[in-house]
């Protein structure tokens, strides 16, 4: 099934989410059939650029970034035809006539309707004078056909978060936003609902009686790059914690939705944040980390420590490493922690969700297999490896009773030989089909903040005297393995 005739308007339509991501996303829905008969794609900024133009800096993104390779020129010239640049000023009304005007022409020469997404790939600053500014062109009202796709950060606390969602609902209905979080659109991480939803073997065992912890493990190698402004004001709790690994811990703690329809399951999923502890200051005191990179080497490489970095303050007091234990106070997890942990200059890229499931009530085998690491764990690796294993006491080939653990492993490599696709491939695709299942709802975006918001606001009225406490390739500061350490655990990480 194809969506019907679309529009895309791109606000940013020269910018980096859209050279990398957006465009090659596009293009290869389309190689892949994925895209409808009729569609348009204007982009749209402040620079001038005729269509041929910009139809050339979209190529020389896909080039470098599509995952699909160099694009073939047949289809590629097939596809830019569809393509259009329109230079505008988002505070001039007259750009939004135009606008107008384009999907207008595009109706009649298509005799149909068309549905039209908007896609703000712009500084937040700029979605609330947009969103007004389509609203008062008469360009959002028909709640069918016009959605806006809103990205990242929404809101930098509740307050704001709460600020953009009401502006949002003055001008469309909710069915009409589509609030971003890529990694829903993961491959691997729509599969945790597949895997937990779809076999019986482990729905059984997924509750405080059978599961001691669980750990959600972000970390990545790289640095600040060129988004020290940004990532100076915001830090790793909003930049990573509030959505993505928030995200990722409603998807493995949620309750069985009884379908596939977007509001049950984001229902089941908004439950999971209502049903977190609130942090006390206590909490804050005892169940959180934060760290900052220092310079040191990677990979054969000095890199400058985050204080360093280009557009960080020289004393910044931002934190580039956080970990902290939550708990979900409801009869299935009771009891049970989970522990959260992102962080950047890092010694490994690798995104890893570990369950760890109690010890066996007892020990019939020698002693030297009891120790903690051979418990049941199963763990679900995101990126980059794409990988579910479950690892199993096994007896080791011998002529004695020894024990060690071992891996059954699923891996995606080694299953399937096509390609996967790209978050913003199927998350662009439930766009234009109107699924909003992997999007964020406003409410839950806004009970995420209204958990971090005690910590963000701790760690903000008192500055961390120690930063920076981690050096880089390491893996973040030593209180954060004390923090696990001390509830008899330890971070768990893939060869
Ligand atoms: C973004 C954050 O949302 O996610 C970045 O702003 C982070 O700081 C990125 O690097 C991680 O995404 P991925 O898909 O590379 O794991």
């Amino acid at each position: 099934i194809k969506s019907d005739p679309t529009v895309f308007v791109i606000f940013g339509g020269t910018g980096d989410l859209n050279m990398r991501k957006l465009a090659p996303a596009l293009y290869n829905l389309y190689l892949d059939g994925w895209m409808p008969k009729q569609f348009s794609i204007i982009g749209t900024g402040r620079t001038k650029y005729t269509d041929e133009q910009y139809r050339q800096t979209l190529l020389d993104g896909i080039n470098q970034f599509s995952r699909s390779g160099k694009a073939d020129p047949v289809k590629w010239k097939a596809f830019s035809e569809s393509v259009y640049y329109q230079s505008s000023d988002v505070k001039d009304h007259e750009s939004y006539k135009e606008f107008g005007t384009r999907i207008e022409k595009h109706a009649a020469d298509w005799k149909t309707k068309p549905n039209v997404i908007y896609y703000m790939a712009v500084s937040p600053n700029f979605f609330p004078i947009i969103a007004s500014n389509l609203s008062k062109a008469k360009l959002t009202q028909d709640t069918k056909r016009v959605r806006v796709v809103i990205e990242k950060p929404f809101g930098h606390d509740l307050e704001s978060a709460k600020e953009l969602n009401q502006l949002l609902a003055n001008i469309f209905d909710e069915c009409q936003i589509y609030r971003i979080d890529h990694y829903l659109g993961k491959e691997t991480v729509q599969n945790i609902m597949a895997f937990r939803f779809a076999n019986s073997l482990f729905e059984p065992l997924w509750n405080r009686n059978y599961i001691e912890h669980v750990q959600i493990s972000v970390t990545e190698q790289l640095g600040m790059g060129e988004r020290g402004d940004y990532y100076d004001g915001s830090g790793a709790l909003r930049d990573m914690i509030q959505n993505h690994l928030l995200q990722l811990l409603c998807l493995v703690a949620m309750e069985t939705p009884i379908n596939w329809e977007s509001d049950e399951v984001r229902n089941r999923k908004v439950e999971v944040l209502r049903a977190m502890r609130p942090f006390t200051a206590d909490d804050v005191r005892n169940s959180t980390v934060r760290g900052q990179y220092a310079k040191g080497w990677m990979e054969g490489k000095e890199v400058p420590g985050y204080r360093e970095e280009a557009k960080v303050d020289p004393q910044s007091n931002t934190e580039t490493f956080a970990a902290i234990k939550f708990f979900v106070d409801n009869w299935r997890w009771q009891g049970v922690p989970f522990y959260l942990r992102t962080g950047k200059r890092l010694h490994q890229s690798a995104s890893v969700i570990t369950i760890q499931f109690r010890d066996v009530p007892h020990k019939v085998f020698p002693s030297e297999t009891s120790e903690s690491w051979a418990q049941n764990r199963l763990i679900i690796s995101i990126q980059p490896e794409m990988s579910i294993r479950l690892q199993v006491q096994a007896k080791r080939p011998g002529l004695d009773m020894i024990l060690n653990p071992v891996d059954m492993v699923f891996d995606y490599k080694g299953t399937y030989s096509n390609q996967t696709p790209e978050a913003y491939e199927t998350l662009l695709l439930d766009t234009m089909m109107g699924d909003q299942t992997l999007f964020m709802r406003g409410d839950q975006v806004e009970s995420a903040w209204e958990l971090v918001m005690p910590i963000l606001n701790t760690w903000q009225n008192k500055k961390s005297l120690s930063f920076p406490n981690y050096s880089a390739d390491s893996w973040g500061p030593e209180s954060a393995e004390a923090l696990i350490a001390r509830d008899g655990f330890h971070w768990f990480t893939l060869p």
